[in-house]
């Protein structure tokens, strides 16, 4: 015992020396190390256990430097603690880049090969992310995506509505939303004969994402099960390109056009198309759950969100059938838009990562960043900032994000909204992702009563932190029960007028 005590002893005071002497040699113009908890190997621990977002934003709560240094063994990982810097971030992109990392994924996720790693360490990885943000910005590919989408909606709920007159029923609310974002955001993308139509293709997925962090962390050994479900979707990719791709969005084959362009082949392809649908589904599920709890838990705000849809949105009556206008919804209800968007400030839990691939000076000199290194800002630690938000920064405000004249607090700048990752990379699908959910919600809180089964909503519901998307995700499940608004059952429609009518989202 006393032996296994010395052994340990000597181990810690090794690891110490050995995090000071890692210290030794920066340059003093980098940010200030802070030393983990346990030496050595803490940070390591913590990035592994929490993901990089939640790690770090615990982190920046015990420190007020603006940037500061983490070393996990002979690497260190610079993490941005102020929205000040985020700018600057930007504009060092060439050097401070995301590039390695799209790389390393394509690799990781869904096994490409040399050629197709290679391929995009150079500029296919920008061709790439080019055509995607095109193809998915406003005009009419995207209305088209958006109609698809929505129609898609309407069939989920008219499922989930088909209740006897008077009764109610108990749904888990997290299921409901992920099948719904399934059909709907596959049907938008990819079509109404989409491959997730198959229960066999969206069992596979969803078995296969648990696998994701073992595989980027090189711990593939393991991953023998993810594979195989893996390697389903990637067949049902080629199976779905041989029969239904005709009706997919602009987006689609634009990723196939650059691709096949670059070089690269069918069976490479196939790969790309398998992890598409973690950047569709992954947030868009835990953003649209949390923003659903948000709503239905508040009940004066509910009120005023129904009474704003349903004189500025919805047309139409009972008999004629009742039209949802998607224009409005985007421009004209902004207690809506600031529920959502608040719901994502409150709930975001990414650091955007950026590999350093020179020595690279930030804020006229004051801090260096070396190559070889890596850069993290999370999101976090911005999004509760007391100076930016005000007071109640830590506090969910509905009407946060309701433009206000004559206001004193700062008008949020894309630089302090980070939930759609920070520029020059915001994600290319937010106008789709909030157009669905603006619809999902509108329509549920039209149609439907929701209420836990339990009788109320709780107040912090567990947090589950195995799952590392850029949105929380829930420990458990809710039961829900659900009942019918009578004064909106009818046969419900869309309207899509202006296709280049924008959602006006504070990331920009
Ligand atoms: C609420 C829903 C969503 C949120 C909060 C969200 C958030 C993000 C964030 C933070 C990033 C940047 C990641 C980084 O650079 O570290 C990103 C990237 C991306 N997102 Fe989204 N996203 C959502 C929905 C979608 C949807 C529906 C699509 C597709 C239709 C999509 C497609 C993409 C793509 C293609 C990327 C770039 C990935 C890459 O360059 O490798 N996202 N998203
Ligand atoms: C999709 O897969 C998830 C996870 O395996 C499962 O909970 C859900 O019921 C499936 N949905 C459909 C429509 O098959
Ligand atoms: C998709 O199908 C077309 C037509 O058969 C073929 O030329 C192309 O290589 C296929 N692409 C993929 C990714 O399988």
């Amino acid at each position: 015992m006393i032996r296994e005590i010395a052994y340990g002893f000597a181990g810690l005071v090794l690891a110490i020396t050995v995090d000071f002497l890692f210290g030794i040699r920066d340059d003093p113009r980098e940010p200030p190390r802070l030393r983990p908890k346990i030496p050595l190997v803490g940070h390591a621990i913590g990035l592994f256990q929490y993901g990089t977002g939640r790690y770090s934003s615990r982190l920046s709560q015990r420190t007020d430097a603006e940037m500061y240094t983490l070393g996990i063994f002979h690497v260190k990982v610079y993490v941005c603690n102020n929205r000040r810097l985020v700018p600057l971030i930007q504009r060092s992109s060439k050097t401070l880049s995301l590039r390695p990392l799209i790389q390393l994924g394509a690799k990781k996720y869904a096994g490409a090969n040399d050629e197709t790693y290679h391929l995009f360490g150079r500029k296919l990885a920008d061709e790439f992310g080019d055509a995607q943000t095109s193809a998915l910005s406003p005009g009419p590919h995207l209305d088209k995506a958006n109609l698809r989408m929505g129609k898609q909606l309407i069939v989920e709920l008219e499922g989930l509505l088909d209740i006897p007159r008077g009764m109610s029923k108990t749904i888990k609310l997290y299921k409901l939303v992920k099948d719904t974002v399934v059909q709907a955001t596959g049907s938008g993308i990819y079509g109404a004969n989409h491959h997730f139509r198959d229960p066999v293709v969206n069992d596979s997925f969803w078995k296969w994402q648990p696998y994701l962090a073992a595989e980027m962390t090189g711990l593939g050994l393991f991953t023998a099960k993810g594979r195989a479900a893996r390697d389903k979707v990637i067949d049902a990719c080629r199976k779905y390109n041989e029969s239904s791709i005709e009706d997919a969005a602009y987006v689609v084959h634009e990723r196939h056009r650059v691709l096949r362009e670059a070089g690269i082949s069918p069976d490479e392809i196939a790969k790309r198309d398998a992890t598409f649908p973690i950047a569709m589904f992954a947030n868009t599920i835990p953003t649209l759950y949390w923003a659903i709890w948000e709503l239905f838990s508040r009940p004066t705000i509910l009120k005023e969100v129904r009474d704003e849809i349903e004189s500025r949105a919805v047309s139409g009556s009972k008999q004629d059938g009742f039209v949802l206008d998607v224009a409005a919804l985007k421009s004209k209800c902004p207690l809506l838009l600031s529920m959502f968007e608040e719901t994502q400030r409150t709930r975001h839990i990414h650091a955007n990562t950026r590999a350093v691939l020179s020595d690279t000076l930030l804020d006229n000199g004051k801090y260096l960043l070396k190559a070889g290194n890596y850069l993290l800002v999370p999101g976090r630690p911005i999004h509760s900032n007391v100076g930016i938000w005000g007071p109640s920064a830590l506090e969910f405000d509905p009407y946060r994000f309701i433009p206000k004249k004559g206001s004193d607090r700062e008008a949020v700048t894309p630089s302090a909204f980070l939930a759609w990752g920070a520029p020059p990379h915001l994600c290319p699908g937010r106008q789709f992702a909030s157009t669905e959910i603006l619809i999902a919600l509108a329509l549920l809180a039209v149609r439907a009563d929701l209420q836990p089964s339990r009788g109320s909503w709780e107040k912090n519901p567990a947090l589950n932190y195995g799952e590392h998307a850029a949105i929380e995700s829930p420990k458990r499940d809710v039961d829900i029960e659900v009942k019918v608004r009578d004064r909106w059952t009818g046969d419900w429609s869309l309207t899509a007028s202006e296709s280049l009518s924008r959602i006006p989202l504070a990331s920009g």
